[in-house]
């Protein structure tokens, strides 16, 4: 059987900062809140004139060129994202014509925070099951358009940006090994944007109400997300034969720097073994595992045959992780 290899990896994120510092002209804040409560310093946000496909486009381009094929050679494409540009055609139909992926079957997966795993997991049994090549898996997001910037508990954690991966059939024992993806409706309207959809259609009404936005119980998504990411992990680790010890690189949603350090207090997996961007980005979503895999190669912490371990959690509530030898 063949594998799912990553052969490319992309990221991309808008050149607009917006500060902590910022933030305290915007709404009841401090620096000093956003710091401790979170660990994010400042976030990315997309021009006025950016989509979400756009932010997709430039990551995407960066894979496809690694992986050394042409955009026609790609089978599927995978696109999770809670920000599409549109509600249809789906991101991926529209990022296949920007891409002149002609010959890809494009789909979009909405699973929050959780999106690219989710993704990656499907990627990888077409693959796995002789049915694709190449498959393009990408996490965009343009979560300030979606954030209530009169709201602090929510409007200071998110941030734009795109990641893509390109895998590949390949022989071997390099490549996906294991993905596991849970979710737990009960929890869903914990954190939701309720407006937009059947329930509420738009009118001036949702308008007026802010059904447009985030809406997060931000404490009790916190208490599920550290339970939920902890557990998956430990039970990709020791399902496959693991330990903490073994793995080379922890790649986890960047949504709270306090879930993070919970993670690798429970799998043993040390600081310099955790790859972390959030003081930059913030949570970027479906996005935020593919910018910290192409950033972790780019500046040279992940090699090939590493062992990664890739954890994530968002609405829905959906969780899931990845095993990968790089
Ligand atoms: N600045 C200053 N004070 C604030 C801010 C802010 N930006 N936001 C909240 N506060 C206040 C609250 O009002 C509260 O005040 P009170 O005690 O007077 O009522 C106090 O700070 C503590 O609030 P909590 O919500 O209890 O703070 P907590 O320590 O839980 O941190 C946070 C909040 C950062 C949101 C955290 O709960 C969290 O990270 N949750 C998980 C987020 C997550 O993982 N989401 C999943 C993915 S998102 C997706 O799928 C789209």
């Amino acid at each position: 059987m063949k594998k799912a290899v990553v052969t490319g990896i992309g990221g991309y994120v808008p050149k607009g900062i917006l500060t902590n510092k910022d933030l305290e002209t915007i709404v009841d804040t401090s620096d000093e809140w956003i710091t401790t409560r979170t660990g994010i310093k400042e976030r990315r946000i997309a021009a006025k004139n950016q989509v979400t496909t756009d932010l997709a486009l430039e990551a995407s381009k960066i894979a496809i060129k690694k992986a050394g094929i042409r955009p026609r050679q790609i089978d599927y494409i995978i696109f999770a994202t809670a920000t599409p540009d549109m509600l249809f055609p789906s991101a991926g139909c529209l990022l296949q014509h920007k891409l002149g992926a002609k010959n890809a079957a494009a789909f979009d997966i909405a699973a929050g925070c959780s999106g690219f795993i989710y993704a990656l997991s499907i990627a990888e049994k077409y693959i796995e099951c002789g049915s694709a090549e190449h498959i393009l898996v990408v996490g965009a997001e343009i979560l300030s358009r979606i954030v209530d910037w009169s709201d602090r508990t929510t409007c200071v954690l998110f941030g734009d940006g795109a990641g893509a991966v390109l895998l590949s059939a390949k022989n071997g024992d390099r490549g996906i090994i294991s993905t596991v993806i849970r979710s737990d409706g009960s929890y869903g309207d914990l954190l939701k944007l309720p407006g937009g959809g059947s329930l509420f259609p738009p009118s001036y009404e949702s308008i007026d109400n802010k059904l447009h936005y985030i809406k997060m119980s931000g404490n009790e998504v916190f208490k599920k997300a550290v339970k939920s990411m902890e557990d998956i992990a430990v039970e990709l680790l020791e399902t496959n034969g693991y330990e903490g010890k073994d793995v080379d690189l922890l790649v986890p949603h960047q949504a709270n720097m306090r879930i993070i350090q919970a993670v690798q207090k429970r799998t043993n997996i040390p600081e310099n073994r955790t790859y972390v961007n959030i003081h930059k980005y913030g949570n970027t979503s479906a996005a935020s595992i593919p910018i910290a895999l192409f950033e972790a190669e780019e500046r040279g912490f992940l090699k090939e045959r590493d062992l990664v371990l890739c954890i994530a959690f968002g609405a829905g509530f959906t969780w899931g992780g990845s095993l990968i030898r790089w």
